[in-house]
């Protein structure tokens, strides 16, 4: 039994390794309230992100830039509360951890002692390579996050595959090596041809996670709102829908609107009622006013 209760055994860092081992997929979603948080819990995943796409998911930002440090802890502890077995995954946005090691370790002991965190996921090679080694030095387990990187998806050139050829394929390659030299627990990769993937596997002993990077990667991540059908915006390649939460929603809150405005609701069934005798003495308290 797990911490807080279940039945399933935690996921720890050690189970996750030993699923690569075992070349056992590990199962990562997106989550970022308390309910969804219940649903990814039911649904038995191994690790939880509260990615900052909750930017464009959940707060109707148009990119994961504008998302602060404060708006993501209030997300990530509402998951915290409705998650009981899988590791859960922090994301620290744009702006919290770039500038200095010191940021970096300050913003994402906030992550772990305020939100409950087990890791926080960072993006890009660079100086986020510096960013991760002192967070790990700290003793916070790190996430890193290759290939396309929303944050910085302007460098990029937008919202796009990357490395798609041999010299930027080497590139996303060295981000990932970088990463895990530096102490990374786990890796992200973003958009890249399967082939990049199927390169890099070879060279990593930590576990890779992809998000539109083919089917070598030691796991998968999607975002709750594409895979559910949540979200009214238009979706990468890689996403696939298993529901139309979306269609169902807006026909729920009709039927509820129609019935409202008809007066079908509420019927007896959903109200309150008082004794016949207290009822004719309020009426007969209230017939001098
Ligand atoms: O913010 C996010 O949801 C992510 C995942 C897509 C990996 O970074």
């Amino acid at each position: 039994m797990s911490a807080h209760g279940s039945d399933r055994a935690q996921v720890t860092l050690g189970a996750l390794a030993a699923k690569k081992d075992a070349g056992e997929p590990i199962v990562m979603v997106t989550a970022y309230d308390y309910p969804g948080a219940q649903i990814v819990e039911a649904a038995g995943v191994d690790v939880v992100l509260v990615g900052d796409s909750a930017a464009m998911t959940v707060l109707g930002y148009d990119s994961t830039v504008p998302v602060t440090v404060d708006e993501m802890l209030m997300l990530t502890a509402a998951v915290r509360r409705g998650l009981s077995t899988p590791l859960l995954v922090g994301d620290l946005p744009f702006g919290s951890y770039e500038a200095s090691d010191s940021l970096a370790i300050a913003t994402a002991q906030r992550f772990i002692k305020e939100a409950g965190c087990d890791l926080v996921k960072i993006e890009r090679g660079g100086t986020s390579v510096d960013r991760a080694r002192a967070l790990v030095a700290a003793g916070i387990p790190v996430l890193g996050h290759v290939g396309l990187t929303p944050q910085t998806a302007a460098s990029l050139g937008g919202y796009r595959a990357q490395g798609r050829t041999a010299d930027a394929a080497r590139a996303v390659i060295d981000d990932a090596l970088a990463l895990q030299d530096a102490g990374c627990s786990m890796i992200v990769v973003e958009a890249v041809p399967s082939e990049v993937t199927a390169a890099l596997m070879p060279l990593m002993r930590v576990p890779v996670i992809g998000i539109g990077a083919g089917a070598d990667a030691d796991g998968q991540v999607l975002v709750f709102h594409d895979l559910l059908g949540l979200y009214d915006g238009g979706a990468a390649k890689f996403v696939k829908r298993y529901a139309d939460l979306r269609t169902d929603a807006v026909s729920g809150v009709a039927a509820y609107a129609a019935e409202v405005r008809s007066g079908e609701y509420p019927a007896t069934e959903h109200g309150y009622s008082m004794p016949a005798a207290e009822a004719a003495e309020l009426r007969e308290m209230l017939a001098g006013r």
